[in-house]
């Protein structure tokens, strides 16, 4: 394994700390751009499916020079490298990361990229097989029930990385589904949300997909047995023959075949414990996106996630982008002291983007001690959060442009619509680089409370269009950008072992109440278990 020092012992973490207080705290964008005219070219850049513009960052000439010497001192590339070659990168499950072979076509293949003692072993390469022929019965299966004039409604059970990706791709790529049928999404164990999808569709008419890589986590396995019932109830049959039965009725996305037979289901689609949930968008967790929009698609979306990981494995440091990304949000978690980041995608399609980046940064970062073990003595993920624009402006953009917080914001959005009328989306463009620029540019004002400070920075990723290609691409960079700081961070990005507590201490509290024994539990939480438990008048 890479040999890596803590990140804040490397030379290049004292240069870019001495870099921060002397020169760039006093950054002034505005000046920046009047004193340099390649400020532009030198900080923005084309990769696969989009234009990326850095140069509303708070990087000076030189600090991104010293960000890749802090990434050479950390071992970013060779982690980069092991990824690719499918050494198990995931330290504490002993396990490979390799979402990224999902979306590698069988005949390409990304040894070119890769120095030969990093190149694939007989292992990745008999993977890749096994994948291409998951793929294929998967896209076989969807195209089906596309082509199955008796399945309107697809209800897709899954939370966390079992949901939040198909609900991003598949709303994004609306404009691309017509078709097929609908599509439901249902995480919450709150029955609230299975019940108002229930309520909505026929069981003659609705596919079920029960999507969890372990096929253990609470809030699916509750849903997907009241989902089970329902379905017995409305006239469904456990006779496999039946032509309501549960084996036509219900499809399994689990990397646990044997505890979905187990649970009832027949008709399963598998994939390999080296998928990580948060990363399980390209597997057989897809279905949905596959069933909404169709194999073709499908396979173009997984087509613009591979030309990412290309570009992340090919271009040199200077342009690579999610090299660079990872390195500016290092950058401004660890240097500049900001604490967090705001995602404003400027497209309703990618409306559930922010809830998505929020699992695969924090969850993926947001860890204290290094793959090893060792604790961490610098911050690590940033809260990432946000909303669509132009709503947030409606909200709180004015915390961004006068607060006492400063929050680096990311636009993200498509040169050309998917739809709607064409006058609305020149319109929300307008309005996504007019707050790119007030941010930077500020406003003086004679009155107080109109001034606002400028100097605030912001990354522009621009879209050819909202296409499944194009999603694709900026799936991975972001999937890429999350390893970076990761790896400079030294963290293993793969695991979550902070989830695990609330959800040993939720099955603790069903037992405690059933036995009724709250020895040594804390008033607060034996008062709140009461209460919840308690008759409506004693709230
Ligand atoms: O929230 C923790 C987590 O393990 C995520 O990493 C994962 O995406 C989610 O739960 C769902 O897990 P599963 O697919 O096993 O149901």
């Amino acid at each position: 394994m890479i040999d890596s020092p803590l990140c804040h012992e490397t030379p290049a973490w004292a240069r870019l700390q001495a870099h921060w207080r002397q020169e760039a705290s006093h950054i002034d964008l505005r000046a920046e751009f009047a004193r340099d005219g390649q400020r532009l070219p030198t900080l923005s850049q084309r990769a696969p499916h989009l234009w990326a513009d850095l140069s509303k960052n708070w990087l000076l000439p030189g600090t991104e020079a010293l960000l890749r010497r802090l990434a050479d001192g950390c071992g970013v590339l060779d982690w980069r490298d092991a990824m690719f070659a499918g050494v198990a990168v995931n330290t504490t499950e002993q396990r490979a990361a390799m979402h990224w072979l999902l979306r590698t076509p069988p005949d390409a293949g990304l040894l070119g990229a890769l120095p030969p003692a990093r190149g694939w072993g007989a292992g990745v390469r008999g993977a890749l097989q096994e994948t291409a022929r998951t793929l294929q019965a998967m896209l076989h299966l969807a195209d089906e029930v596309r082509a199955d004039a008796a399945i309107t409604d697809v209800v897709h059970i899954g939370i966390g990385g079992s949901c939040l990706g198909p609900e991003l791709a598949v709303q994004a790529l609306q404009h691309l589904a017509a078709g097929g049928p609908r599509i439901h999404f249902v995480a919450n164990v709150d029955g609230g949300e299975l019940g108002a999808v229930l309520g909505r569709v026929r069981a003659a008419n609705t596919l079920f997909l029960i999507a969890s890589k372990s096929f253990t986590t609470a809030e699916t396995m509750m849903n997907a047995h009241t989902a089970r019932a329902w379905f017995l109830a409305q006239g469904g049959s456990e006779d496999a023959a039946h032509a309501r039965g549960i084996a036509r009725h219900f499809v399994a996305l689990t990397a646990q075949p044997e505890a979905a037979a187990r649970f009832g289901i027949t008709r399963v689609l598998g994939f390999e414990d080296w998928v990580g949930g948060r990363y399980s968008l390209w597997s057989a967790i897809g279905l949905p996106i596959a069933i909404a929009v169709g194999s073709a698609a499908f396979r173009a979306l997984l087509a613009g996630a591979h030309a990412m990981d290309a570009h992340f494995l090919a271009a040199p440091p200077e342009t690579n982008l999610p090299l660079r990304l990872g390195l500016l949000d290092v950058w401004y978690r660890d240097f500049c002291g900001l604490g967090s980041r705001c995602i404003a995608p400027y497209s309703h399609g990618l409306r559930r983007l922010p809830a998505y980046l929020q699992q695969l940064e924090m969850e993926s970062n947001g860890k204290g001690v290094t793959r090893d073990g060792r604790p961490l003595a610098v911050a690590t993920a940033p809260v990432v959060w946000g909303e669509p624009g132009t709503n947030g402006q409606h909200a709180f953009f004015q915390m961004l442009h006068q607060g006492q917080d400063v929050v680096p914001v990311e636009f993200i959005a498509a040169r050309e619509p998917v739809g709607g009328p064409a006058e609305h989306h020149h319109d929300l463009l307008v309005n996504a680089v007019a707050q790119a620029q007030a941010l930077m540019l500020g406003h003086a004002s004679d009155a107080a409370h109109r001034r606002c400070p400028g100097n605030r920075p912001s990354t522009f990723l621009l879209l050819e269009r909202l296409d499944a290609q194009a999603l694709g691409a900026l799936i991975a960079l972001y999937e890429h950008r999350v390893f970076v700081s990761g790896a400079v961070w030294g963290i293993n990005s793969f695991d979550q072992w902070g989830v695990e507590l609330g959800k040993c201490l939720a099955r603790e509290l069903v037992a405690r109440q059933g036995s009724g024994d709250w020895a040594g539990v804390d008033a607060s939480t034996r008062e709140l278990m009461r209460l919840s438990a308690s008759a409506p008048s004693q709230l």
